[in-house]
């Protein structure tokens, strides 16, 4: 069920200021932004050669990352990507198992244009984690 990791994921409170870190003063390649209205985020992926570091920035009154920004307000990890092979199978066997998924549960369309699904952290070690299937 569990995969590679396919990103972990930054929050940051200035997007542009963040990208400059990693394009700059990194020397990383980062993609342009993407809004995500139905998530709540502004995302660019900073592409590395193993994996992908995901920074998101809130977008709207609603982010989930407002809560979180308040919490540590430089930033900080957000959550870790896992790829999976089948996201509804592995959706039914976490909500079997007593886990709790986020939303209504049902895989939502992430940044790459695939299934995605987030875990509750009180139920992964206060880790945030997030299914995407591929
Ligand atoms: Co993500």
């Amino acid at each position: 069920m569990l995969g590679r990791i396919n990103h972990i994921a930054i929050a940051v409170p200035i997007l542009e200021e963040a990208v400059e870190i990693y394009r700059d003063m990194l020397g990383a390649t980062v993609s342009e932004p993407q809004s995500l209205p139905e998530h709540g985020v502004t995302v660019v992926f900073v592409e590395l050669p193993n994996t992908k570091i995901e920074l998101l920035e809130p977008l709207g009154d609603s982010s989930p990352l407002a809560s979180f920004l308040e919490r540590n307000p430089a930033g900080g990890i957000h959550h870790i990507c896992h790829e999976t092979t089948d996201i509804n199978a592995a959706a039914e066997r976490l909500r079997s198992a007593g886990a709790r998924l986020l939303g209504d549960g049902r895989p939502k369309i992430g940044a790459h244009g695939k299934p995605v699904l987030f875990l509750h952290p009180k139920d992964f070690n206060g880790t945030l984690i997030e299914l995407e299937e591929v």
